[in-house]
């Protein structure tokens, strides 16, 4: 259906990626002069989730369109882009590990090295003074809505040697169609919706990540098929909540939908996506997924908690016994799924009995992984001024516990495939024995088995001699 709101903000965004490539042009320019050709290089740190990492790609892509090189080291590069997250507390103490440490090579080494701090913890106008006065030797902040600005604000810094800041609140605009590296050539994640509006009420994410702005289908299909055309294999759909994808949209589209569609394009051969909400996790999607083999046999379905008392307090819009009812679909559907999970311990108000529901839940779901995190209070957020948080003491044992049981359980369950031939895409050659190459399943776990460099990016049929507990050893069948 036509729309002409949609089409507007559509020539909108044209015109400002237009704008955008036009300032890289000039930076670029300038650079290569300033320099008489000798190539600047650049280093991007990235902490946080799979998006700040895609951020990152298209950070890296302005910057390798405007002439700089990848660097190998932190400390001995041009440009240092810090890219933060600020989910828990030893997020933001990471970057400020790093800035302290940068702080000395550019006051002793490199004067003319330019600092960029941007991301999840800049829009926090707290953290944002804070590094204004502690770390003034950082050149540019910006937060997450205008990265694509990147050339445009470092070329104003260039020219006035000023520290430039520019962080919006929020942003209807979604810029795309700006150049954007891939980490690896056959894989690629692929926005399909930004921000959430699910508010979980330990959350900081939808304060700094704003509002749900879903993509366009066709547009998100476009994309695709040009990775396709350009050698991907793997697709991972990214969103805060992938199971509201397509709700706020003039044309509503289901997520259910978009994969189907997604798993029509010839040349993609796996499709993941992350994360889902247990709340928006619809049957269709369920059918769609065991319909095609194209779609991960992998479900990362976070709990959180599994005490109802505490998941209502969480604002999470689900009870243990739909969580339980969940899996045991996904099982059913599709019996070698592999199911993992995130798990937050000492939320406020967190009893013994409510922690016991959460290790029933573990008991009787058995994961092949679970991400656990000690509760993390974030300012602004409604768990934070809840009465009766949970003192240290009490969390920290509790954390253990849970940390045993998920090790254990994944131990066993990771294992379950050895002796079968099953295809693996490879990754990369083995950090560890350059002689093997490491690779994934469809269900995510690693695999190591002997082969060499021009493995790289294919699906090979494995047999999966011997499981380590989180990965397997293999040889080629
Ligand atoms: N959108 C995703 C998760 C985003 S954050 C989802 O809804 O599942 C990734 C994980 O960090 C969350 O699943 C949660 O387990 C954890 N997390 C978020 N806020 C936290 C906090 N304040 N303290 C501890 N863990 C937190
Ligand atoms: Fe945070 Fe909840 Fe949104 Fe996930 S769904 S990003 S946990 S508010
Ligand atoms: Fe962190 Fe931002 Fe992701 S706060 S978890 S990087 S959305």
């Amino acid at each position: 259906m036509f729309c002409w709101k949609e089409k507007m903000a559509e020539l909108k965004n044209i015109e400002e990626a237009a704008r955008q490539r036009n300032y890289i042009e000039k930076l670029k320019k300038y650079l290569e002069e300033k320099t008489q050709g000798q190539p600047r290089t650049y280093y991007i740190e990235t902490l946080g989730c799979q998006m700040n990492a895609k951020d990152s790609e298209k950070l890296a892509g302005i910057l390798k369109e405007a002439g700089y090189r990848e660097g190998q080291k932190e400390e001995e590069a041009d440009l240092v882009l810090y890219n933060t997250c600020t989910v828990r507390e030893n997020a933001n103490q990471k970057i400020y590990g790093h800035l302290g440490q940068i702080k000395k090579t550019k006051l002793q080494r490199n004067q003319d090295m330019t600092v960029v701090v941007c991301g999840c913890m800049m829009q926090e106008p707290d953290e944002v003074a804070y590094i204004r006065t502690t770390y003034p030797f950082v050149d540019i902040i910006f937060g997450t809505h205008n990265i694509f600005k990147l050339a445009e604000l470092l070329y104003r810094h260039e020219m006035t040697k000023d520290t430039v800041i520019d962080v919006w609140e929020g942003t209807d605009e979604i810029v795309e169609d700006l150049p954007a590296v891939r980490k690896y050539p056959f894989k690629s994640g692929v926005n399909i919706m930004y921000g959430c509006n699910n508010f979980c009420s330990y959350c900081i994410v939808p304060y700094v990540r704003g509002r749900e702005r879903s993509r366009l289908k066709e547009d998100i299909l476009k994309e695709i098929q040009a990775l396709s055309e350009d050698g991907v294999k793997e697709v991972m759909l990214l969103g805060q909540n992938v199971n509201s994808y397509g709700k706020t949209l003039e044309t509503p589209v289901s997520f259910a939908e978009l994969l189907r569609d997604v798993t029509k394009i010839e040349g993609i051969e796996r499709i993941r996506f992350m994360t889902s909400h247990p709340k928006d996790l619809s049957d269709e999607l369920i059918e769609v997924m065991a319909s095609s083999e194209k779609i991960c046999r992998h479900f990362h379905l976070p709990l959180q908690s599994g005490s109802d008392r505490i998941l209502k307090l969480m604002n999470r819009h689900y009870t243990k016994e739909h969580y339980l009812e969940l899996t045991e679909k996904l099982r059913k559907a599709m019996p070698d799924i592999s199911l993992t999970t995130d798990i937050i311990v000492g939320f406020p108000q967190e009893t013994e009995e409510d922690f016991e529901d959460t290790m029933d839940v573990v008991r009787q779901v058995r994961f092949d992984s679970a991400f656990t995190f000690i509760y993390s209070k974030r300012t602004g957020t409604p768990a934070a001024r809840m009465p009766d948080q949970v003192p240290e003491d009490v969390v920290k044992p509790r954390f253990d516990r849970l940390l045993k049981e998920v090790q254990d359980i994944g131990k066993e369950m990771s294992g379950r495939d050895v002796g079968k031939v099953l295809p693996v895409l490879v990754e990369e050659v083995n950090q560890q024995d350059k002689t093997m190459v490491s690779g994934r399943l469809t269900n995510n776990t690693m695999v190591h088995f002997k082969g060499t460099e021009e493995l790289i990016g294919r699906i090979v049929d494995v047999r999966l001699t011997d499981s380590k507990g989180f990965y397997y050893l293999g040889e080629k069948a």
